[in-house]
């Protein structure tokens, strides 16, 4: 999962408007908070987008599983602190005023058990009063099977088109991303397979409060696809 990718990812997601969203999130943050630091935690950072605007208004640290998203992440902000841990089981001897999950990689959880464990280990991190806000993947209802996706980077020198077609299996959307990729020494092909849960509505309202978190649903969010936001 992202490994072939990885250096691709920000050309790729080049689209997102990653100030725009961090504006947005540090309101959110602001109006639940009742917590009186600025610690945040970004899980799941990736290659540490958010945490770019972010940095200004809090003593930021980022985690993820993938140590090639880390390693981009580092290089950009060597300021920051990346730990490598799996948002299910991860253990920092730290608590937190706010904790963030974005881009909906919480889908990258396949089971119900495993957001449940995650909501439970993110909501451990955060100090009374802390907040959690996660952007949630699809739910069974808005994911469209058979649609065709293409995402395309026109640079001087790296051309990309990347493809997929959406497919289910039960309650798993299955992406498989096929990259052509261009660059002065070669074009190669890759297909990487995406797999992210399908949750409704209630099951991410359920792991919230299986969490004891005061929950919110904002449907509209930060880009779009919506955002679920407990206090602890
Ligand atoms: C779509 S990317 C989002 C990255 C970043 N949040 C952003 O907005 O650009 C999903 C990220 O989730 C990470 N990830 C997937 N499963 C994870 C897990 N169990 N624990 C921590 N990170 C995970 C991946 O390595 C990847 O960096």
């Amino acid at each position: 999962m992202y490994d072939r990718s990885a250096e691709l990812y920000d050309a790729i997601y080049s689209f997102k408007n990653y100030e725009e969203e961090a504006t947005k999130l540090n309101q959110i943050i602001q109006k639940r908070k009742r917590s009186s630091g600025n610690d945040l935690l970004e899980v799941a950072c990736g290659t540490g987008n958010h945490v770019t605007y972010l940095k200004s208004h809090y003593a930021v640290e980022g985690l993820d599983i993938n140590e090639r998203m880390l390693r981009i992440a580092r290089k950009k902000h060597p300021d920051i602190v990346f730990h490598r841990g799996d948002m299910v089981s991860f253990k920092l001897n730290k608590q937190f005023d706010a904790i963030t999950c974005l881009f909906s990689a919480i889908g990258h959880l396949k089971t119900k058990r495993k957001l449940g464990l995650a909501i439970r280990n993110m909501s451990r991190h955060l100090k009374p009063g802390g907040v959690l806000v996660v952007e949630p993947w699809f739910t069974p209802q808005q994911w469209h099977r058979r649609s065709v996706h293409a995402n395309f980077v026109d640079k001087p020198e790296l051309k990309i088109a990347r493809m997929n077609i959406s497919k289910a299996r039960g309650r798993l959307s299955v992406m498989d991303m096929h990259h052509l990729v261009a660059t002065p020494k070669r074009v190669e092909h890759f297909v990487e397979r995406l797999e992210l849960g399908l949750f409704t509505k209630d099951e991410y309202l359920d792991a919230f409060r299986g969490a004891n978190l005061e929950t919110t649903y904002d449907p509209e969010g930060i880009m779009g696809r919506g955002l679920y936001i407990g206090t602890h």
